[in-house]
């Protein structure tokens, strides 16, 4: 059993307005070449993890062909909600819409086998940003005011931290509910990316890494990120031993799953 990744594919088949070109050429035809380069390497006994963004769909009755389209493909499908997901509701309500092979991780976790996922949406971080680091195709390059760090008493960073803050807590409910038994390995999977492409020591990297058995975080979020940094995220070394952090985004995989074990 082999276990992959691929996160934000921005599914629209319900919402044909939400097309994804108008981001660029590296969108053109994105669902078929999603689809073709994952049945061309996923088993239907593999895992694959998408930490958000999956659809551009409004509500779950909107989001059904898009899920069925997911469902279609091979393999379990573990999910976390991305910003975007506004289709994802009530949790009972919503896992009881999911199709056979689609899971949903919220405020706990999923064992599969040896593996447990575990994760949540997270947020922009009050500390630091991605801003910079992706290719904004404007003309001085760089990015959008909305986007840029705000200093500690900047109102836009007090609501930043009070989002960020209970996200953290979803984590830890996530982190709680893994099980207690010894040799399983752990994966997390978070929609916004949880430290910087240097990989800085943050809040999210070190409640991570308390958690022993932690291999890989996987997430998405960020769109376009350039292809000429000298460092796009990687491996850490933790207290339990080494952390790999994967921006899984369809358009930076070139919109084939990765794999992850
Ligand atoms: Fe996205
Ligand atoms: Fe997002």
């Amino acid at each position: 059993m082999a276990i992959w990744a691929l996160s934000d594919p921005h599914l629209s088949l319900s919402a044909p307005d939400k097309g994804m070109e108008v981001f660029g050429p590296q969108w053109k035809e994105h669902m078929p070449r999603i689809a073709r380069s994952w049945q061309r390497v996923v088993l239907g006994s593999d895992i694959v993890l998408m930490p958000g963004d999956v659809s551009w769909s409004a509500s779950l009755p909107q989001a059904a062909p898009d899920l069925k389209w997911l469902d279609s493909l091979p393999g379990t499908k573990v999910l976390v909600q991305g910003n975007h997901d506004h289709w994802w509701g009530p949790i009972g309500k919503t896992r009881a819409a999911m199709p056979r092979t689609i899971r949903l991780i919220q405020n706990d976790a999923l064992r599969l086998g040896k593996f447990v996922f575990f994760g949540t949406r997270l947020w922009d971080s009050p500390d630091f940003s991605t801003a910079e680091a992706v290719d904004w195709n404007t003309p001085d390059k760089r990015p959008p005011e909305k986007y840029a760090l705000k200093g500690p008493d900047h109102p836009e960073t007090a609501a930043r931290r009070e989002i960020w803050n209970r996200e953290m807590e979803r984590l830890k409910l996530s982190i709680a509910a893994i099980p207690k038994e010894p040799g399983l390995r752990k994966i997390a999977l978070l929609h916004y990316p949880p430290t910087t492409c240097d990989l800085r020591d943050t809040d999210a990297t070190a409640l991570l890494e308390s958690v022993e058995g932690l291999t890989d975080v996987v997430f998405g979020h960020i769109h376009s990120l350039r292809r000429d940094l000298p460092q796009a995220f990687g491996t850490r070394e933790g207290p339990h031993g080494p952390v790999n952090y994967r921006l899984c985004s369809a358009d930076w995989l070139g919109m084939a799953p990765v794999r992850i074990v």
